[in-house]
């Protein structure tokens, strides 16, 4: 079965890849993701230092999906500029996620991620787990205004990694915005910000940062995830590429991602929970699912999505 799929020119022999931030941060994660027969290289956010992070525990995975606040820990830029030249050995595109605590590190980490040539670039406007630093994606101004000087930086496609939204006035100001800024590709969604799991038999939080609170990932916010996805494929008219993120466990919910209109998807609590394997488990399942339907492609369903 063909899973193949191009995100901004760059051809992706699958549409299967990791997300940012599960087994992405150290050079032993990103060469195992380079050796297994995950589509892509998708880095951990980076910032321009080294960052420890929050203090654990911080990730927390149940039935239902899981709860993190990681705090972007991660080697910082100039580690990863010196390692993505050499992830170039697994030919596989190399998408390489910035963030920051403020405009000026993304600035720093796309001019010097820039001067490396990653296939793409994803900007995270949505890390929720950084306290007194609010998410960007949620200030469609400020959003703009740090999009348009990366704009000027970078050089290969650039996409964002947005925060979901919940209301079609959000999804609107937002596409708008990254209509007028030019952005490549959108990644929907990071985490579900600042839920709050609770452990009832030890009547505590099940995370140590920001008092438990953290971003919800995994089943439970597939039809969030799913909603955005779709909101964004409409309001671009299907013209937007579209990495859809946020509730994969099975072949099947990337089929429900592409029939919503994604082009690729990325993986993260199930990657977290199961390994690299993972990528093969899912390839076979979407293979068989698109075959028993009589897709030959996945442009075939892509954005197919019946209404009723
Ligand atoms: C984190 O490092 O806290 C998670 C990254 C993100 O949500 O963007």
């Amino acid at each position: 079965m063909d899973l193949s799929t191009a995100i901004a020119d760059v051809r992706f022999s699958s549409c299967l890849m990791n997300a940012s931030g599960a087994l992405c941060v150290t050079r032993e994660e990103l060469e195992a993701l380079g050796e297994c027969r995950s589509g892509a290289i998708v880095t951990k956010s980076m910032t321009p230092a080294f960052r420890q992070g929050n203090p654990e525990p911080r990730y927390y995975s149940f039935p239902a999906g899981s709860i993190n606040s990681m705090g972007l820990p991660n080697l910082g830029y100039p580690a990863y500029a010196r390692i993505i030249p050499e992830l170039r050995r697994f030919e596989k595109p190399i998408i390489a996620s910035i963030a920051g605590l403020s405009p000026p590190d993304f600035l720093e980490a796309a001019r010097a991620i820039t001067a490396v040539s990653p296939d793409l670039i994803e900007v995270n406007l949505s890390c929720p787990n950084i306290h007194g630093r609010p998410q960007i994606g949620y200030d469609v101004e400020a959003s703009r205004a740090l999009l348009l000087e990366l704009k000027d930086i970078v050089t290969v496609p650039m996409g964002v990694k947005l925060p979901p939204y919940f209301d079609p006035v959000h999804h609107e100001a937002a596409a708008r915005m990254l209509q007028d800024v030019g952005v490549d590709f959108l990644s929907v969604i990071n985490s579900v910000g600042n839920g709050l799991v609770v452990d009832p038999d030890e009547e505590r939080v099940v995370i140590r940062p920001k008092g438990g609170f953290g971003g919800l990932g995994g089943t439970m916010i597939k039809p969030v995830a799913l909603a955005n996805v779709r909101a964004f494929w409409k309001l671009f008219d299907g013209r937007m590429p579209i990495i859809g993120t946020g509730g994969i466990v099975s072949g099947t919910d990337v089929f429900e991602h592409v029939l919503c209109g994604a082009s690729a998807v990325q993986i993260g609590t199930a990657l977290v929970d199961e390994g690299v394997g993972v990528f093969q488990r899912l390839e076979q399942e979407l293979s068989e699912l698109l075959q028993r339907k009589g897709y030959a492609s996945l442009s075939d369903c892509r954005g197919t999505l019946r209404e009723l």
